[in-house]
């Protein structure tokens, strides 16, 4: 008896020891993700061993039922709770993992000798990451990691195709990165045109244009946007925003994207000249650069901050330029490569105790191409944003109802599962629920323009707070109108919609018109950012999550685009309609009206 006891109790030990040695213990794994090699992409070669990846382990967020209904509560206009935004610390709470997650994920690490001081995690405690060598990646996700090229671009990564877990894991993990997202985030500009011409009339002596809303509208402003056409054509000339009531915008930049200072004083001095000598306050996310060598200032960069700042000068404007861009060079054996940026960004973001009351994207991916663990979870960083009062602006695509990568040949509107079969391409994160998607228009008075990207999600169903517009949109839909070519019941995309070409930035030295939702979004956001210059300075709260407002009492403050559509796939996609439609969502934004609504 006695003998047998202390056999035990030496297994046991030994179970202990083994474990606290770093040897790992036979586990059973299961397959938590697969994925088909995205087209464009070819397996290049093996991963070298010691190549160091930045793993980011996602444990469940406990609470976000609970989230999400505090989001929507302190988003509607009608609920008692409205405007009660959420500090960092109750957010955090309502998305910290249970602790039962935290030791799995911690055992498992140690299992395989990972010192716990080497980890870092969120705010919220909900990502755990940690620097680790290929091959103890590869034993710890039970999969092989591979260079991978981007055909097209040359863009080299290191991911994989399928990983797994151990068992007892499983639940407590969301997603493991970076393993099959390959990205890359592409920048929506691509109707971009320098203007070659002397630089164009940016005011003209014909009489001025009535705009669908019924403002007058200098004649140019339908060939060139400059910001004081959008000034008439918004209804918001006049309105002065303040300095110092804590009112802040901001403007995210990836891809190496760097807004230059000098650009932004040229434009000023062109189209808001009491705005010169003014500037951003840049914030370098996970090694961003600032490069202000003019030959590399970038145009998306620029767009966004000379329209964006251009309309809400002084309110104090900030740029956030994240890293984590590619080429990662298997030739040179670079040692870190991440191309997951949403990630990082909101990592630093939802750290941040005030973080900007406006912040305006102008990137996005074919959402096919994000897998969908990884677009739920960074929804989800959106709808903390959200909780914490913050409106996040999102560009709908420049691929009408498909790609996004107006050059690529081979992808259009294929599904990438293996089937290609033929389907409407639509764009993340613009069809994340808790985000507002700004398509766009063009000419005065505002018709749809035809690169606007629109549809429905394949990841997310349609919320509650649109789910009578799209259903009357889809109502109207002729019968049995693209069966098979998108999703009835998704998340309906974009919100609403503003400007989107001929704008006259000053990129490189040089004036130039561009167009795109790219700058459809800094425009939306510039008007949100002085309505909630107006509530700040009224001491009332910052709106916060806009679509809930939006949807309900807002839709008086839009003006509703009923001409255009925006063809791909083949097909003439949807059309704008009255009421919300997939191409320009509710309409465009009318400041004045805008204000009296939020100021009641
Ligand atoms: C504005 O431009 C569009 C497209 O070029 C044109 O159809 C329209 O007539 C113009 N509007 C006015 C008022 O000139
Ligand atoms: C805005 O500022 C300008 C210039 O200081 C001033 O002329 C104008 O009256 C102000 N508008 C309002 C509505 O306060
Ligand atoms: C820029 O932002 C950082 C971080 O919020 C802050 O410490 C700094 O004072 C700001 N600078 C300016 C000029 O606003
Ligand atoms: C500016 O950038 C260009 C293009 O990248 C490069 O050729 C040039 O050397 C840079 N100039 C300086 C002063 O760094
Ligand atoms: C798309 O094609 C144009 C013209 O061939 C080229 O200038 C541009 O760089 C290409 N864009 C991308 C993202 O490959
Ligand atoms: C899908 O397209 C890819 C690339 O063109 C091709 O390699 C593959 O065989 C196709 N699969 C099917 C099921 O047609
Ligand atoms: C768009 O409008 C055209 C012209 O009215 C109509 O023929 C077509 O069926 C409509 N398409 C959709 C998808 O609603
Ligand atoms: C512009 O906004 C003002 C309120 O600031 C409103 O009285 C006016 O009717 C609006 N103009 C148009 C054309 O909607």
């Amino acid at each position: 008896m006695k003998g047998s006891m202390t056999w035990t109790y030496v297994v046991h030990l030994l179970g202990l020891t083994a474990c606290a040695l770093g040897v790992p213990q036979k586990q059973a794994y299961r397959v938590k993700e697969t994925v088909d090699p995205p087209t464009g992409w070819v397996q290049y070669s093996p991963a070298p061993a010691d190549h160091i990846i930045d793993l980011r382990i996602g444990l469940p967020q406990d609470k976000f039922e609970l989230l999400e209904q505090a989001l929507y509560e302190v988003s509607d206009p009608h609920h008692h709770r409205y405007g009660q935004h959420l500090s960092k610390e109750e957010v955090d709470e309502l998305v910290a993992p249970h602790p039962k997650s935290m030791n799995a994920v911690d055992e498992w690490l140690a299992s395989h000798g990972i010192d716990m001081n080497s980890l870092s995690r969120s705010s919220a405690k909900d990502w755990v990451m940690v620097k680790v060598p290929v091959n103890l990646a590869e034993k710890m996700l039970d999969t092989t990691y591979h260079v991978w090229k981007h055909v097209e671009s040359g863009v080299s990564l290191v991911r994989t195709t399928t990983y797994s877990l151990p068992e007892h894991v499983h639940d407590h993990v969301d997603l493991v990165t970076p393993t099959t997202y390959f990205g890359p985030l592409k920048g929506m500009s691509t109707t971009f045109h320098w203007s070659d011409a002397q630089p164009a009339a940016l005011s003209s002596n014909a009489p001025p244009i009535k705009s669908a809303s019924g403002t007058a509208v200098d004649a140019s402003c339908n060939s060139t946007i400059t910001i004081s056409c959008l000034q008439q054509l918004y209804n918001i000339t006049g309105y002065n925003s303040s300095a110092i009531n804590g009112n802040k915008i901001g403007i995210t930049g990836y891809l190496e994207q760097y807004a230059n200072i000098q650009d932004l004083q040229s434009f000023y001095q062109e189209q808001r000249p009491d705005a010169l000598g003014s500037s951003f306050n840049y914030t370098s996310v996970n090694g961003g650069q600032n490069s202000q060598n003019l030959s590399e200032a970038g145009a998306e960069a620029n767009l966004d901050v000379q329209f964006a700042f251009g309309l809400t000068h002084p309110t104090p404007a900030y740029f956030y330029s994240t890293g984590g861009q590619p080429p990662y060079d298997p030739d040179l054996k670079t040692t870190t490569d991440t191309n997951e940026p949403y990630a990082e960004w909101l990592d630093y973001i939802l750290s941040h105790p005030n973080p900007p009351q406006t912040i305006s994207t102008s990137y996005g991916d074919d959402e096919q191409t994000v897998p969908q663990s990884y677009a739920v979870r960074t929804c989800a960083g959106f709808a903390q944003l959200g909780a914490r009062g913050v409106s996040l602006l999102v560009s709908s695509g420049d691929g009408g109802v498909g790609d996004n990568d107006a050059n690529a040949t081979t992808t259009i509107c294929k599904t990438n599962d293996g089937r290609n079969a033929t389907r409407f391409i639509p764009t993340y994160p613009a069809t994340c629920p808790y985000v507002t998607s700004v398509g766009g228009t063009v000419s005065i008075p505002e018709v749809a323009v035809y690169f606007s990207g629109g549809g429905f999600s394949n990841y997310f169903p349609t919320p509650l707070y649109q789910l009578g517009a799209v259903t009357e949109y889809l109502g109207h839909l002729p019968l049995n109108s693209y069966s098979g070519l998108f999703n009835r019941f998704g998340r309906g995309f974009p919100d609403v919609s503003a400007q989107g070409d001929y704008f006259r930035v000053w990129i490189g030295g040089k004036p130039a018109h561009i167009g795109g939702t790219s700058a459809s979004s800094p425009a939306f956001a510039g008007v949100v950012s002085l309505l909630n210059d107006a509530r700040l300075s009224k001491g009332l709260p910052p709106l916060g999550f806009l679509n809930p407002m939006l949807y309900t009492k807002g839709v008086k403050g839009l003006t509703d685009i009923t001409e255009g559509n925006n063809p791909g796939c083949g097909t003439e996609g949807f059309n704008a309609t009255t009421g919300w439609d997939p191409i320009t969502g509710l309409g465009t934004p009318n400041f004045g009206l805008l204000k009296e609504i939020v100021l009641s």
